[in-house]
């Protein structure tokens, strides 16, 4: 997974969706082939495929799946289940907007008096150059997020928002690795992330393979290190963004936003603008997953706590506009108020 030859964590070749399990990491790398729209829902809601960006392209490669798997049927039949299908893909995990984004992107191109073969033919295109985009936008999102790293910044990142969680070279990772590779000296934290733990098993893999140097803390470490003056900046991704710029994104980024804005640290969010839904006001109007509390009992099938105990496994939180100092997009960095700054990224 280096910067000079991306390696694509998602892609579509022989009539099926491929990927990076990211279940199996950080102990192998294994490729997981679906070539049925259920089984590409299952990579979705099982998280072998996660993060905002990645989940936007699987939207795209699953619309092109369904095509292919209907692609025998009359065309009635074709646009039905293509439909069906789109929205079964959509809804199979509701805070990152970019998976619906990514559906939506392929439903646009359904016409019903057009040939199947020629709607085949556009998804396939369309599918491509959403995944090819995504490269780009997270090198750009890198370069102009750079602007803001300094010599010898420490950096806090929370979950897993790097070339796992996009087509290649991340959002949040994006800008470490710009910085990095323009030869800033940087050290970066890396927040557990429990309970799934996509910052120890994800973020840390990804960082040792780049060589960039960086230490592993458990997420209750954070406040101590921010304390120590061991912490320059916190740069995370996101899930989903609203119009005021409240921030979806893993749990435990709100209280990261609160440690932060109270020791007066700079909280970056790196999302491409495709994250950014104008349809949502505020961040309480973005809906928040919640998953099986077995993810919290048990830790690949290690008991971790009483099993009758009761749970709540929320996977996303909401961090506030007024915590954040900057949004990094592949247009531009918006800054407060973000009300008005980020207008200029509106479609
Ligand atoms: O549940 P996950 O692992 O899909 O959650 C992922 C995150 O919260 C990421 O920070 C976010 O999607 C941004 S990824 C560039």
């Amino acid at each position: 997974m280096n910067t000079g030859k991306i390696v694509r964590t998602i892609y579509f070749e022989d009539d099926a969706v491929k990927m990076i399990d990211q279940t199996k990491l950080p102990s192998k790398l294994v490729i997981h082939t679906c070539v049925t729209v259920k089984s590409l829902i299952e990579a979705i809601t099982s998280l072998r495929v996660r993060g905002a960006p990645a989940l936007g392209v699987a939207g795209a490669y699953g619309v092109l799946l369904s095509a292919i798997q209907h692609k025998e049927e009359n065309c009635e039949q074709f646009y039905m289940h293509l439909r069906e299908d789109a929205k079964a893909i959509a809804e199979a995990r509701p805070t990152a907007v970019n998976l619906q984004w990514g559906v939506v992107a392929q439903e646009k191109l359904l016409d019903i008096s057009a040939p199947i073969e020629k709607t085949l033919h556009l998804l396939k295109e369309n599918a491509k150059s959403i995944a090819d985009k995504d490269l780009e936008n997270n090198e750009m999102i890198g370069k102009n997020g750079a602007a803001l790293i300094e010599q010898n910044d420490s950096i806090l990142t929370h979950c897993n928002a790097g070339a796992l969680a996009c087509v290649g070279y991340g959002t949040a990772l994006g800008i470490i690795r710009f910085a990095y590779a323009e030869g800033k000296k940087i050290h970066i934290y890396v927040d557990e992330t429990r309970p799934l733990c996509q910052g120890s098993r994800l973020t840390a893999w990804e960082l040792l393979h780049e060589n960039i140097p960086s230490t592993l803390i458990t997420d209750n470490m954070a406040g101590f290190l921010m304390k120590q003056g061991k912490i320059q900046k916190v740069i995370v991704g996101a899930d989903r963004i609203a119009a005021n710029g409240d921030v979806a994104n893993k749990i435990g980024t709100y209280s990261l936003s609160v440690l932060a804005y109270h020791h007066n640290i700079p909280f970056i969010v790196a999302a491409p603008t495709s994250t950014i839904d104008f349809s949502c006001n505020l961040g309480e109007e973005i809906p928040i997953e919640e998953r099986d509390g077995n993810e919290i009992i048990y830790w690949h099938g290690i008991q971790n706590a009483p099993e009758s105990v009761h749970t709540y496994n929320p996977a996303f939180d909401i961090t506030p506009a007024n915590n954040i100092s900057a949004i990094v997009t592949e247009k531009g960095i918006a800054t407060q108020p973000f009300i008005e700054t980020l207008k200029q990224f509106k479609p």
